[in-house]
C-alpha cells in the first residue's frame, strides 16, 4: 500500500498532527491531484476544532478545507473539498469542482488571499442585488476578510465604501487601499455611533465580519441616521468576531426598507459558487488584491496552528 503524509484531526480539542497514511484512490467520475497549498483560515480551524457547520462527524478526519492543486495533466486549479479536507500530499476531487487557476499565479498567495476574499465577493454578487455605483459599509474592516471586502467592493464597481474598525493604523492604511472614508470603533459607543451616522446612514449595503454587541450599536446608529427610509439597505452578516447573537427589535425592521440575511458557504448554490470563484480567482491573480502568505512545512502543522496571524498575513501550510 503506497503511503503519504498528512494532517490528521485525531480531537476536537487538539491540533491537527503530522501523520503517515494511505495514500488515496480515485473511484470513477473522480481523479486524483497533488496538494500545494492549504490555508488555515478561521473557518479552517474552527472545523477542525468541531466548531463549524461543515466540522467533521467522525475522527480522525483531514483537516483543511481549501486547496491549490497540481492536477494530473499539470494544470492548477482551486479546490474546496467540502467535508473531506485538504491538508495532505494527496487528495481525491470531482474534476467539476476544480476552479482553473492561470498559469504564474502563485499557489500560497491563492490559497491565502481566496477565503478572505471570497466571503466579500460572494455576498456582493450573489447574495443582495448590489450594483456598480452603490455604497458599501465595511463592518470590521481591519482583519483580512474585511480589509478584502474593502478591495473586492470597489472592484465591483462601489462608488463609496467605508471601513469601520477598531484598529486606527490599520483602518489608515485602508485609506491608501480602496476605502472613501474611515470609521474607528471605539470602547466610546456615543462617538462611535455618531461617526457610524455620519459616514455611512446612507449605504446600500453593510458587510458585517463583527456582529454582536458592536452590530447592534451600528445597525441603530446607521437606521437611526437614514434620510431615505424606503431606499433599501441590506446588512450582510458574514463574520461573528464580536459575537454569535444580536437582539434587533421590530422597529428597526418596519421603521426603513431593511432586511438581514447571511452569506457563507452553506447559502449559495455550488454551481453558482463554481462560476463566481472562477472570476474571483483570475481577479487574484491578475494582482491587486492579495493576503500575504506566511509558509510553514506540513510537518509543522501543530506550529502552523499556534500562529497568531499578524495583520495582512494567512498562514499557509506549502506541501
Ligand atoms: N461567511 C464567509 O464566507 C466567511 C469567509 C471568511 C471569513 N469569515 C469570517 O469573517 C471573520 C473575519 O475573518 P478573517 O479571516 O478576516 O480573520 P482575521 O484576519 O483574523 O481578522 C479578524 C479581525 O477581526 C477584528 N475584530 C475582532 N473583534 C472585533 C470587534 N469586537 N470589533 C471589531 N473588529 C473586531 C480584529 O481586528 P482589530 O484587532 O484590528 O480590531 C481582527 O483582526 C471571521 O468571523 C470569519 O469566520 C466568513
Amino acid at each position: 500500500m503506497s503511503m503519504m503524509n498528512a494532517a490528521l484531526v485525531e480531537s476536537f480539542d487538539e491540533p491537527p498532527h503530522f501523520r503517515s497514511i494511505p495514500a488515496p484512490e480515485a473511484a470513477p467520475g473522480q481523479e486524483v491531484v497533488d496538494v500545494l497549498a492549504v490555508g488555515v483560515h478561521r473557518a479552517t480551524k474552527g472545523i477542525a476544532a468541531g466548531k463549524h457547520y461543515t466540522s467533521p462527524k467522525e475522527l480522525p478526519a483531514l483537516a483543511g478545507a481549501d486547496a491549490v492543486v497540481r492536477r494530473a495533466d499539470g494544470s492548477l486549479a482551486f479546490v474546496m473539498p467540502m467535508g473531506a479536507g485538504s491538508l495532505a500530499e494527496r487528495i481525491v476531487i470531482d474534476p467539476a469542482t476544480a476552479i482553473p487557476v492561470p498559469d504564474g499565479a502563485d499557489p500560497a498567495v491563492l490559497v491565502a488571499t481566496m477565503n478572505p476574499a471570497l466571503s466579500s465577493w460572494a455576498a456582493l454578487r450573489t447574495r443582495v442585488p448590489f450594483r456598480a455605483g452603490q455604497s458599501v459599509l465595511v463592518h470590521g474592516a481591519t482583519g483580512n476578510a474585511g480589509s478584502m471586502a474593502v478591495k473586492v467592493a470597489k472592484h465591483l464597481g462601489a462608488e463609496r465604501v467605508i471601513a469601520a474598525g477598531r484598529n486606527r493604523t490599520r483602518l489608515d492604511e485602508l485609506t491608501t487601499e480602496g476605502a472613501d472614508d474611515i470609521v474607528q470603533l471605539t470602547p466610546d459607543q456615543d462617538a462611535t455611533a455618531t461617526a457610524l451616522a455620519k459616514a455611512a446612514a446612507e449605504v446600500d449595503v453593510a458587510l458585517d465580519y463583527v456582529w454582536g454587541p458592536p452590530t447592534e450599536l451600528a445597525m441603530r446608529a446607521v437606521l437611526e441616521a437614514r434620510t431615505q427610509h424606503t431606499r433599501l439597505l441590506d446588512w450582510v452578516q458574514i463574520g461573528g468576531m464580536g459575537g454569535d447573537t444580536i437582539t434587533l427589535s421590530g422597529h428597526a425592521m418596519r421603521s426603513n426598507a431593511f432586511r438581514v440575511l447571511g452569506s457563507g458557504i452553506g447559502a449559495v448554490a455550488m454551481d453558482v459558487m463554481q462560476r463566481e470563484f472562477t472570476e474571483l480567482v483570475a481577479a487574484i491573480a491578475a494582482g491587486g488584491m492579495s493576503v500575504r502568505p506566511r509558509p510553514f512545512p506540513l510537518d509543522q502543522v501543530e506550529a502552523a496552528w499556534a500562529h497568531q496571524d499578524a495583520p495582512g498575513e494567512r498562514t499557509v501550510i506549502l506541501l
